[in-house]
């Protein structure tokens, strides 16, 4: 793992406005500036201007929603409006509400998914419907079948990391903001909890007396799937990023943070863990109480970019080649590509997410089910 130090010593970021009415590219270019981020040189600013003007201006012409997952790198993370922005739970929940005709999701294609099935009636477009994801793809309706057969009776919890056919089959959605609470609000003693085998193990250890979470691989010889991107992370790293960069554990006012996806000795070493907006949270506030100086985020790199941009004052590390593949397919131009095609009315099915009516009818019940259950 390569790590990469980013000096918090920059004033507060510009958040990008979402009126872009008479919005010149140096106007752009001005707010780029303004953002001052630490990985965002003039050479990216001067190159990129003029294709971020354009995909604002369409943006507002079309009355395109674009919503961004915290993984997107920083230029297209700041073409959503704040509210925008977020983790899967907080994206979901935006999507299912939102009046806009078109809704554009930088971020995977199961999230997309998730998009079109809470509101099917509006046009749901993808940068790259190629994207993969180790999780989702991993994993199928099939497996979902095979653990319901060997735990009869038991309600399976599906985290939001898979595809429609897969939630179909399932009992209740989670998303990595909500899951701990979800499984205590479904009935019985024992929860199937599907793909994720270290998202599974760290349930299984925070519900330890509560509830018998049984998932691929714990007494089965079902199939699970693990995140590529935060099984990366080892115990090992945790402990000489800790060394390295002198956060130790307990330390007030340094942190070393994890997301859910990791290993379960990496959870167990962290300070804080949570969803990606959930860390967010947590820096937000000890910020607000000038309690934070310096941190390591255990996930996704881009996270780490945009907590740079976002909090100046601290001092974060970023493991750089901790990246998601799947989620930097995402770029300018396929955005542009989209934008344009809707603007010329030209064919947008290379980008449009298609389900079945029958796959949302559904998929939607488990998802809804979560959406309430965590109101
Ligand atoms: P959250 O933003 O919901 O924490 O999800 C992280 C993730 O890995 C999505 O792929
Ligand atoms: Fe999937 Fe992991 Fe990438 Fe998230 S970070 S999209 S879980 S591979």
């Amino acid at each position: 793992m390569t790590v990469m130090h980013s000096n918090g010593d920059i004033p507060h970021a510009t958040d990008v406005p979402n009126c872009t009415a008479d919005l010149s590219i140096e106007d752009v270019k001005q707010e780029l500036y303004n953002r001052h981020h630490p990985s965002l040189t003039f050479l990216d600013i001067e190159a990129h201007a003029k294709t971020i003007h354009k995909i604002r201006t369409l943006k507002q012409k079309h009355n395109v929603v674009m919503l961004g997952h915290n993984y997107m790198e920083p230029l297209v993370f700041g073409l959503s409006a704040k509210e925008e922005q977020g983790d899967s739970l907080g994206l979901s929940m935006y999507a299912a509400n939102t009046e806009a005709p078109y809704l554009i999701f930088n971020g995977v294609p199961f999230m997309a998914e998730t998009a079109k099935i809470l509101n099917p009636s509006k046009t749901v477009l993808v940068a790259d419907k190629t994207a993969g994801c180790s999780l989702a793809d991993n994993f199928g309706a099939e497996d979902v079948r095979e653990l319901k057969s060997l735990y009869p009776g038991a309600p399976v919890m599906i985290y939001i990391n898979s595809y429609a056919d897969a939630k179909a089959e399932s009992d209740i959605c989670c998303t990595s903001a909500n899951a701990a609470h979800i499984a205590k609000t479904m009935p019985g003693d024992t929860l199937i909890f599907v793909p994720d085998i270290f998202f599974a193990q760290n349930l299984e250890e925070e519900l330890r007396g509560e509830k018998n979470i049984v998932y691929p691989g714990k007494d089965n010889m079902a199939r699970g799937a693990v995140c590529e991107v935060h099984e990366k992370f080892t115990l090992d790293d945790l402990i000489s990023i800790r060394e390295s960069f002198e956060i130790p554990k307990g330390h007030a006012h340094r942190k070393l943070y994890a997301h859910w996806e990791c290993r379960p000795d990496v959870l167990k070493e962290a300070d804080f863990y949570g969803s990606t907006s959930q860390i967010m949270k947590d820096i937000a506030e000890r910020v607000a109480e000038n309690e934070l100086e310096r941190a390591f985020v255990a996930s996704e790199c881009e996270l780490t970019s945009n907590l740079a941009q976002e909090f100046p004052e601290v001092q974060f590390w970023t493991a750089c080649s901790v990246r998601c593949s799947h989620m930097a397919r995402v770029n300018l131009n396929k955005i542009t590509n989209i934008l344009e095609a809707i603007d010329q009315k030209a064919d947008i099915s290379e980008f449009e997410i298609t389900l079945s009516p029958e796959i949302i009818d559904k998929a939607r019940a488990p998802i809804e089910r979560m959406l309430e259950a965590s109101a």
